[in-house]
Parts: C-alpha cells; sequence; structure tokens
C-alpha cells in the first residue's frame, strides 16, 4: 500500500478501501514494546513521568495511573514511585489533584498562580503545586496491575512492593472516601464533576449542553492559549478543543477558584455539574480491584471498598437503556446527556447490567457505528461515534481514538467474560500502536497520528499490551 499522508477524509456512509496510514514502518510487538520503554525513560524527570514534552510537562492523575499500569512491565519500585509522587500531592480532603506541577516548566497554562489553590483552600497541600480539578479514578486499577507483576516476578518483588503498597493505603482509602462522600453526597452511585477536564475527555460531546450554560463574565480576562503553540505541527488548532471551549474551561476555573475549592460551595455555585457514567464506572472498577488488594494484603477498609464498588456499579446501570449504553446526566437540570460517544460504554468496565444489556453493549462495539464503521484506518473505537453529528475526526475527544481508552476497554472485556473481543481490540490496538510513534490521539481514517506526543500514557498502554502473553 502507498501511503497517503494527506488522504481525504471519507464522507459518512460512503463505502471504500481502509485508507493507507503513513507509517514508514509497522514494528513487531517486541519492537513497539521496546520503543515505548524507550519514549517512557525519555519523559521520565526522576520521581515523575510528564504527561508529554512539550504540550504537557507535567504529571497528570489519570495519566499516572496508565503511566505506572506499563511501567509495572519495566520496573516495579519506579511504577510504584509514579503513584507515590501523586499520592504525595494529595488534598487534605482525600482529592487526588488533576495536575501536579513539576519544577521548572512555567509554559503550561493555567499554571500554579491561576489556580492558586494553597491561597483559596486550606485542603491544598503545603509545598506542592496542584490544580484544583480532580481526574477519574484509574489508580485502583494501576495498583492491582502492579502487585501482580510483582507477583509474578518473584517473592522479594512482592514483598517489596505490598509495603510499598501498604503505605499507599490510607491514601488510597481517603481518595476513595472522597469521591463517595463529596462527590456522590445524594447517593446515586453516579460522580459529579465540576469541569469537563474532570472527566478527562475534556471537549467530547458529552458536555456540549451542560458547557452551553456557562457563560464567562465580562470582564474575565482568558490566558493565552499555551496548548495550541505548544504542537509542533501547522493544524495543532484544529486538533485542539476551539477558543470558545477554552473561555468556559477558563471562567470555571475562576469559579471553582471564588468557590475556595471547596465542594459544599461548588455544588451551590458552579454553572457546570454533571454526573460522569464513565468516570463512576471507573470508581466502581478501581474499588473493586483495590478491595481484592486489600484482602491480600490483609489491609483494612475492604468492605468500604466493595461497597463502593456495588454502589457506583448500581448507578452506572441505573442509566443505562435497553442497548446498555449508559447516559451522564446534568445535575443544574435534572435532565440526560445523551451523546454518542466511548463513554456510553461504561458498564463493559464495571458490569451491572443485564446479560442482555451486556450483549447489546459487545454487539455495538463491533457494529458500523463504532469499530465495524468502513471508513476506519484501524478497527477501534472513536471518541465519538462517525454516525454522530458531532463527530469530529481530528479534535481531541470529538472524534479521535485513544489507546488509553482502547486498554480500559480491552481490560473491562477480558474482565467480563469477553476474551475474544478483548483479543480482536487488543490486536487493532497494537496494530494502530505499531507505528512507533506513541501520538496521543489518532485520527480515526486516516490513522495519522495527532496531539502530543510521545505521549506517555500511549507508550504506557502500548507497552503492557505488547508484552501481554
Ligand atoms: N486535558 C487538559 C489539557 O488539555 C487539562 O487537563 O490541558
Amino acid at each position: 500500500m502507498t501511503a497517503t499522508p494527506s488522504a481525504e477524509v471519507p464522507r459518512l456512509g460512503q463505502r471504500h478501501q481502509p485508507l493507507a496510514r503513513p507509517q514508514p514502518t509497522a514494528l513487531t510487538n517486541v519492537e513497539t514494546a521496546v520503543r515505548a520503554a524507550y519514549a517512557l525513560r525519555g519523559n521520565d524527570r526522576g520521581s515523575l513521568t510528564v504527561a508529554a514534552p512539550g504540550l504537557y510537562p507535567h504529571m497528570w492523575s489519570w495519566d499516572a495511573a496508565f503511566i505506572a499500569i506499563g511501567l509495572a512491565r519495566l520496573s516495579i519500585p519506579r511504577a510504584l514511585t509514579e503513584l507515590e509522587t501523586l499520592f504525595s500531592a494529595q488534598w487534605r480532603n482525600g482529592m487526588v489533584p488533576h495536575i501536579v506541577f513539576a519544577d521548572g516548566d512555567a509554559s503550561y497554562e493555567p499554571g500554579p498562580k491561576r489556580w492558586a489553590c494553597g491561597a483559596v483552600s486550606a485542603d491544598a497541600p503545603r509545598g506542592r503545586a496542584t490544580s484544583g480539578l480532580m481526574q477519574p479514578p484509574v489508580h485502583g486499577i494501576a495498583v492491582r496491575r502492579v502487585l501482580d507483576a510483582a507477583r509474578r516476578a518473584g517473592p522479594g518483588e512482592l514483598h517489596s512492593a505490598a509495603d510499598r503498597i501498604r503505605g499507599l493505603w490510607p491514601g488510597l482509602l481517603a481518595w476513595h472516601r472522597y469521591l463517595a462522600e463529596r462527590r456522590d453526597p445524594d447517593h446515586r452511585g453516579l460522580l459529579t464533576i465540576y469541569h469537563g477536564w474532570e472527566s478527562g475527555m475534556d471537549n467530547s460531546p458529552r458536555w456540549d449542553v451542560p458547557y452551553s450554560a456557562v457563560v464567562p463574565a465580562k470582564a474575565f480576562v482568558p490566558f493565552r492559549r499555551a496548548d495550541v503553540h505548544a504542537l509542533d505541527t501547522m493544524d495543532g488548532a484544529a486538533q485542539r478543543p476551539t477558543d470558545g471551549d477554552y473561555a468556559r474551561y477558563q471562567w470555571l476555573i475562576e469559579e471553582l477558584r471564588q468557590a475556595g475549592y471547596d465542594d459544599a460551595r461548588a455544588r451551590e455555585t458552579l454553572s457546570f455539574l454533571v454526573a460522569d457514567v464513565f468516570a463512576s464506572a471507573i470508581f466502581a472498577a478501581a474499588s473493586a480491584e483495590l478491595a481484592t488488594v486489600g484482602d491480600e494484603l490483609g489491609l483494612p477498609g475492604t468492605d468500604e471498598l466493595t461497597g463502593h464498588a456495588e454502589r457506583f456499579r448500581r448507578g452506572v446501570a441505573s442509566t443505562a437503556g435497553d442497548d446498555g449504553f449508559a447516559t451522564d446526566l446534568d445535575l443544574r437540570t435534572g435532565q440526560p446527556l445523551h451523546s454518542q460517544t466511548i463513554a456510553g460504554f461504561a458498564p463493559l468496565l464495571c458490569g451491572g447490567v443485564s446479560p442482555a444489556q451486556h450483549r447489546a453493549l459487545v454487539d455495538a462495539l463491533f457494529s458500523p457505528d463504532w469499530c465495524g464503521h468502513p471508513g476506519l484506518a484501524v478497527a477501534l473505537p472513536p471518541s465519538t461515534s462517525p454516525s454522530s453529528p458531532s463527530f469530529d475526526p481530528a479534535r481531541y475527544w470529538r472524534g479521535p481514538q485513544w489507546p488509553p481508552m482502547t486498554w480500559l476497554l480491552i481490560w473491562g472485556l477480558e474482565r467480563s467474560g469477553e476474551p475474544e473481543a478483548a483479543a480482536v481490540l487488543r490486536a487493532s490496538a497494537l496494530d494502530q500502536l505499531s507505528d512507533g510513534v506513541f501520538a496521543e490521539y489518532y485520527h480515526p481514517f486516516t490513522g495519522t497520528p495527532l496531539g502530543g506526543r510521545p505521549q506517555s500514557w500511549t507508550a504506557a498502554v502500548a507497552l503492557d499490551l505488547a508484552l501481554t502473553d
């Protein structure tokens, strides 16, 4: 096949051959793993791995969890260091912040001054610069994977990993307690988020309706768009959220700062307040995984974790229709937020739906609306369905394929008794990752790598998938 880097994006519904991807080489799995290890090493700053050079020169919370999963294939102590660094910046109320700022790089906006966490909240950690938001709690899944890797490595590794997990345990329990108590005070079994950034899926169509109610004050002066300049490409702006999106993102930070990053005040005053089914499913799954770790290591709090898992599994399932798709909820209006995004597959991560709903979801995943779309360069789920009117193939969470989301679905399929479906996705994921670029996300129709690179979480999941037996 001839590479066609500037291949036209096919019109929806048009049947055609998959387009050739602009990949100079297709690596074997071992080569992919070696190159991914090299990329992770390059982004390693000692006790934290930056999410990506240039665009994201700091530690991001859910990135760190995926990075730990990848690092567990290389060095169990280093994987644990990643989690320890993140939890060393945990807030006093238990929140794990979505960004831990690394020293010495002031290029990212919003930086510590804009967040001003220490100045307005007694809960912010002293001596550490962080953001005042959270991200989906993948960490419990990472801890489980690290412990499994330690067990495979032998008694010495297991002993020292278990010791360090014991050290992390109070922080992990406090994190999960924070989520259950402060982010679900009504006991719906759904996590409340205060900003699209908390979902990790910043500009997903999931949030279009609630963001339309976010109106920056006239006097508000937005900060500069460092992100579009950090991308080393002419069309970086087309791969990122729009200026309109960013004005709202920045205004919400202002609202949060004015609320002192206090959960009760935020709930009263923020103009964006939604229940996020995908983060809730991750929370349910991570709670269940952590409970198994606690049981194995004889640690306290496992009943509490099992309780979180059950409550949030039920909460996610309560939003699912006959087709199994989970639906976010706008807590400001009480209205469900219907969208055709990858978040709808949330029950595949945590379970809780009926066998018929589960089957419908797995079938949908491989249908022409998702992995079976005839235009895809690689048969992997796009972040937004190509059948959706909101689909935009290059723009961040509005269409591109994101390898860590693929990883989560593979993990969820394996866990829910779908090994064949998981193997199919894994083979496609390795095909995508065999370009050795480890991009932040990929154009679903052309296969072009987009966004930051090498993106640490992409390299991490590549490493893990490539070395899976
Ligand atoms: N994803 C956001 C960014 O693009 C922040 O979490 O910077």
